[in-house]
């Protein structure tokens, strides 16, 4: 059995949507929902779906082992970021190498880096008159979506497109296949 772990900060959907795929795969299983926002919906997705979640502040996660101890304690093998914004620190990304991974909702690398998150991203690919976008799904290191890429994939952007019709072109992408993007690294 594989146990994951998701971090997000914000709505949930793309948690959600992963939480849903793997409902029925009996060797991997979403165990545990965390966020640094009680006020973000995915605690609400994660109870609606009887998932275990765990609300942190900023010294939790960079000044104790209170997250650590919680991903042990549950036997967690892997880390999914989906909508989380903070940076992770280095003795999450030691304690899981190469078991991290977030998803981007541009074609990094551009578009990414600090600040660089959510409709921000499909602000500026609109400003910026681009063609194209997409996702990034890549390993987690020590600088913002700096890690190496596992996939990417593109959807067009038409001229009269807004920031928020990117937005959800590039969420149906990460519905699609991001989920999929897990099973294969785990192997089921
Ligand atoms: C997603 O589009 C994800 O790619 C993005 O936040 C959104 C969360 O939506 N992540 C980042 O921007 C990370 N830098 P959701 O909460 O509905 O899944």
């Amino acid at each position: 059995m594989n146990k994951i772990a998701i971090f997000a900060s914000g709505s949930g959907t793309n948690a959600e949507n992963i939480i849903k795929f793997f409902k029925e795969n009996k060797k991997i299983e979403i165990s545990l929902i965390f966020s640094n926002n009680k006020n973000a919906h995915v605690i609400q997705r994660a109870v609606n779906h009887n998932i275990k979640y765990h609300i942190f502040s900023r010294p939790d996660f960079y000044d104790s082992d209170k997250i650590l101890n919680i991903l042990k304690e549950n036997k967690t093998d892997f880390i999914v970021l989906a909508g989380f914004m903070w940076l992770i620190p280095e003795y999450l990304i030691d304690a899981y190498p190469n078991k991290i991974i977030n998803i981007h909702p541009a074609l990094l690398p551009k578009y990414g880096g600090k600040g660089m998150f959510g409709m921000k991203v499909h602000e500026a690919v609109v400003e910026n008159r681009d063609t194209e976008s997409g996702i990034s799904i890549h390993y987690v290191n020590k600088e913002y979506d700096k890690g190496n890429i596992i996939f990417q994939t593109k959807c067009n952007v038409l001229p009269d497109d807004t920031a928020d019709d990117v937005a959800k072109k590039v969420h149906e992408l990460e519905y699609a296949h991001f989920p999929v993007v897990i099973k294969n690294l785990l192997n089921n």
